[in-house]
């Protein structure tokens, strides 16, 4: 593959897309993201991929936007270019995607990271939303994901300050599911990412389409979509082999259908 700003690579059922623009922090511009989007939706065709790790580098997994391809833009560039539209692609993908964070991760990479379904951070990690430094604001979910996933207190306080959180931080306030030292990150992101990939596929997807649910329903819609979903689990080859198996005690082989 000749992409310019990301490394693709498949690690038996696991697909890892790393940012690739170490002289920008991983900066995202309209072409990484691009990118990024070409190489998920690969990923989300292959049958041989159960999930997909997103990671940077240990100094940087995405420092903003590009500012500097941002900067001299008009509210009409901004506005009839639908700017940013293109980064929501990624809430697309139906395979769990889990960011391995080191290192910084502002602004929109910050957004980028809670886009996915799952952080995990070493412990160098640095979460922040400084667009108020640049006289902007966060444009990509941070006002809305970063409330829901830490309170309103602690994500106003951030938005409003431009302050970072430290990857301890992070998890204790829930933006992180746990924080593992720099250099073992990829490795326990890869545990993870393997374990999902070991289940059905179909089951995995109707789960987080499910989980993710939660960001957009009431709980009565959500209790009642969710049992939607879990009663169509029943119509899957892949629900009466997991119970199968276990009730005849040897390990279910998933058809992922
Ligand atoms: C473009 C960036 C960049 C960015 C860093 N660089 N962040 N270029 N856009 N967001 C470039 C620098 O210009 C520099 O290149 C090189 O990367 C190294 O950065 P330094 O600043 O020299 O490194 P350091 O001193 O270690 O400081 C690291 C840093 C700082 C604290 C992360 O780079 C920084 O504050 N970056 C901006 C963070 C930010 O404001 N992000 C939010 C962006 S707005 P040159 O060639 O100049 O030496 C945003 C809007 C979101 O994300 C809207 C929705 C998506």
């Amino acid at each position: 593959s000749n992409y310019q700003n990301i490394l693709t690579e498949k690690r038996g059922r696991v697909a890892i897309i790393t940012l690739n623009r170490p002289k920008a922090l991983n900066a995202l511009s309209d072409g990484l993201i691009g990118e990024i989007n070409i190489a998920m939706k690969q990923f989300q065709d292959d049958k041989d991929i159960g999930s997909i790790i997103i990671t940077g580098s240990e100094k940087a997994f995405a420092a903003g936007a590009d500012i500097k391809e941002m900067e001299k833009k008009t509210f009409a560039d901004a506005y009839n270019g639908d700017m940013l539209a293109q980064w929501h692609d990624l809430t697309t993908i139906r395979k769990p995607i889990i960011a391995a964070v080191n290192g910084y991760a502002l602004g929109g990479g910050c957004e980028l990271a809670m886009m996915c379904d799952i952080i995990i951070a070493g412990d160098k990690a640095v979460f922040g939303q400084p667009e108020i430094k640049l006289g902007t604001i966060p444009g990509c979910g941070g006002t809305q994901r970063l409330i829901r996933a830490i309170g309103k207190s602690k994500a106003m306080e951030l938005i409003l300050t431009g302050n970072n959180l430290n990857a301890v931080d992070a998890e204790r306030a829930g933006l992180v599911s746990r924080v593992v030292p720099a250099e073992e990150l990829i490795n326990e992101a890869l545990k993870t990412a393997d374990k999902i990939a070991s289940y059905s596929q179909v089951t995995v997807s109707m789960c987080k389409e499910t989980v993710n649910s939660a960001y957009e329903l009431n709980l009565r819609e959500g209790i009642k979509f969710e049992r939607r979903i879990f009663h169509s689990t029943f119509a899957t080859h892949d629900q009466k082999e997991g119970m199968n198996a276990f009730v005849e005690k040897r390990s279910p082989s998933w058809l992922n259908k």
